[in-house]
């Protein structure tokens, strides 16, 4: 996979050269380059933003700019994401989506985002998201390219150690729509306080069903709200007593 990334921020990015997603890209699992946005802009003070048509608060980024930006980094093999509040939420199901591309190139937006053309005349050749990664506002896309880009390199082959944690993850395909059990390690007792004595048992099937039941009472208490779209099937006789 190849990812190119377009912002007035360039050095907003460096984080991805740390950790798992640089060790990815020195791997050659992915190849990444950010551009400078400002590069594209062709007068004098090098303008990317102007103030709204139909009035309001802030500048939007002019579309000949990202226009040009554009028709240098993407083509018709092109998944071009653009972060905003105004888009569809990112999923563990989307970031799968995202890894399955060849080319992934993220416009960030600053101000009061992009001219709508230019994701318009974009999808007229290549495939476009709107992404939001949540609701709630960031000064700009910069942040949600750094979440959308672990998000999607951890899932590239390769990239993660042990793939089983890919899929045993909270929302990861093996998960069945709860949140992960909590997780413990050394030593035995921190603070006083033991580790739930079952995990030491030699037991497999009483900690598969301890972690199972931490799960349930997690998510019920944390996100009722996907307990809600469970498919029942998903459940077993001994979860409703939980
Ligand atoms: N840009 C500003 N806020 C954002 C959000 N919540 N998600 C994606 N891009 C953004």
């Amino acid at each position: 996979m190849r990812i190119d990334v377009i912002t007035l921020f360039p050095e907003y990015l460096d984080p991805l050269r740390a950790s798992l997603v640089g060790r990815a890209q020195q791997d050659g699992r992915f190849a990444l380059a950010v551009h400078d946005l400002r590069q594209f802009a062709t007068d004098r003070h090098r303008t990317v933003d102007d103030s709204p048509y139909g009035g309001g608060a802030g500048m939007v980024m002019r579309a000949d700019v990202w226009g040009r930006a554009l028709d240098a980094v993407a083509g018709p093999d092109t998944v071009l994401v653009v972060p905003t509040p105004a888009g569809e939420r990112l999923d563990q199901t989307l970031a799968a989506e995202l890894a399955g591309a060849q080319h992934l190139v993220f416009a960030c937006g600053r101000y009061e985002g992009i001219d709508q053309r230019v994701a318009d005349v974009a999808a007229e050749t290549m495939a476009v998201r709107e992404i939001s990664i949540g609701d709630y506002v960031l000064a700009g896309g910069e942040v949600a390219v750094l979440v959308m880009v672990e998000a999607v390199a951890r899932l590239l082959p390769g990239v993660l150690g042990n793939p089983e944690s890919a899929v045993t993850d909270s929302f990861g395909a093996g998960s069945p729509g709860l949140l992960e059990h909590p997780q413990y390690t050394r030593p035995p007792v921190y603070r006083g306080r033991p580790i739930p004595a079952v995990l030491t048992s030699g037991d497999h099937a009483a900690v598969a069903r301890w972690q199972r039941d931490e799960s349930l009472r997690r998510t019920a208490r944390r996100r009722p709200d996907l307990l809600a779209v469970l498919d029942a099937d998903t459940l077993d006789e001994a979860d409703v007593a939980v």
